[in-house]
């Protein structure tokens, strides 16, 4: 049976300042969800929340970009945004761009990150919502995911796995895409995706069966909205087992924290923390930023779970060194490189400083 996973959330509103998700506007989206799987426009639903943003993971046989499962979702947000009003909470309805609907959600400030496959005997399913940080967090995890041995020893002894994988990476400044072919591609793959402020993983699939094995949201929703709106607090689905990652290999890389962009005013590299759901509330200097994991098992499309999958003590370790690696960088104040380079806040207050100073720049002699 062909099944097709929507993930699409958006920032429609912070409790407290942007540190946490109202608890009555998951209720609001969950009620309103309901009656789309009454009606059989979707076969299941779960709705959930990283920090500040509200998630919708839904499960329907309509394929990816379909406009009627886009409007329910833009729906469930402008619902959940008068609700957001009333509470007055902060930012609310932040990430909606738009005024009205128009066919597809994708550009108009919502995360979108969706699959259409065959759902397999057993289908296990790991959805990565992250907060506080932008699309690029997951090349490297994906790249360790899908093209590392060092951490997916299924590379070297899974058969189903040693033919390798390629990755669609997009330009998210230029939008132009690429494919690249792992492992005999691996060196000039990278020097992209070292990159991740502009060049982000969008999808891998099976080089011999060409399946879909992960899929992420690579808005940038300070390039959708010409100035500084917030960071794009991506999600990404990872299809797990068999001919994809083992589910272990699939969280291994989140173990050994990294430095990502976004934290504080979305302007800084801090590091990104796993945590369970209900540790995704980042209120130090508004962060550090996080990552959540939930696990599913899908049965004709029902979403079976969710489990929590760094709400593991496994996970403790990593969270004791991002904590460390969040005092060190908080040292450094507003310099480099905890501060993000000048390019890439081009969109926050610091043009017009640098207008307002520009005629009392003189030539050096
Ligand atoms: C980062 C983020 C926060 C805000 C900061 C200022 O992604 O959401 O760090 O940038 O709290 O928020 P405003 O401008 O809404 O007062
Ligand atoms: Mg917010
Ligand atoms: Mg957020």
């Amino acid at each position: 049976m062909r099944v097709t996973i929507s993930v699409i959330k958006a920032d429609i509103g912070g409790y407290v300042g942007h540190s946490e998700s109202h608890p009555d506007i998951i209720s609001c989206a969950r009620d309103y969800l309901v009656d789309a799987k009454k009606t059989k426009l979707l076969i299941d639903y779960y709705v959930t929340k990283c920090g500040d943003d509200l998630q919708l993971i839904m499960t329907h046989q309509r394929g990816e970009e379909d406009e009627k499962i886009h409007r329910l979702a833009w729906d469930t947000f402008v619902e959940g945004t008068k609700l957001a009003k009333k509470l007055k909470l902060h930012g609310a309805g932040q990430d909606l761009l738009a005024d009205s609907f128009s066919g597809n959600i994708k550009g108009m400030g919502p995360g979108v990150a969706e699959m259409e496959f065959e759902e397999r005997e057993a289908e296990t399913i790991l959805i990565f919502m992250a907060d506080k940080t932008s699309a690029g967090s997951w090349n490297m995890p994906l790249y360790k995911m899908f093209a590392d041995p060092f951490n997916t020893i299924g590379l070297v002894i899974a058969p189903n796995m040693h033919a390798g994988y390629s990755f669609e990476v997009h330009d998210v400044k230029e939008h132009k895409k690429i494919l690249f072919h792992a492992p005999d591609e691996l060196y000039d793959m990278l020097v992209f995706l070292g990159a991740p402020s502009r060049y982000v993983v969008k999808a891998i699939y099976h080089r011999e069966t060409k399946n879909i094995g992960a899929v992420s949201s690579t808005q940038k929703l300070s390039l959708i909205a010409g100035k500084y709106v917030g960071k794009d607090d991506p999600v990404c689905i990872v299809r797990c087992q068999g001919e994809f990652p083992a589910v272990g290999e699939a969280l291994e890389p989140f173990a050994s924290p990294i430095l990502v962009e976004g934290w504080m005013r979305g302007s800084h590299m801090g590091p990104l923390m796993p945590v369970s759901v209900a540790d995704s509330t980042p209120s130090r200097f508004d962060g550090p930023p996080r990552v959540v994991a939930l696990g599913f098992q899908l049965a004709e499309g029902r979403l079976v779970g969710p489990r929590d999958m760094f709400d593991d003590k496994a996970f403790n370790l990593a969270r004791h060194q991002a904590n460390e690696m969040a005092d060190l960088m908080r040292r450094h104040g507003p310099f480099e490189p905890h501060r993000l380079p000048l390019d890439e806040m081009e969109y926050t207050t610091l043009p017009g400083v640098m207008k307002k100073l520009s005629k009392r720049f003189e030539p050096l002699e």
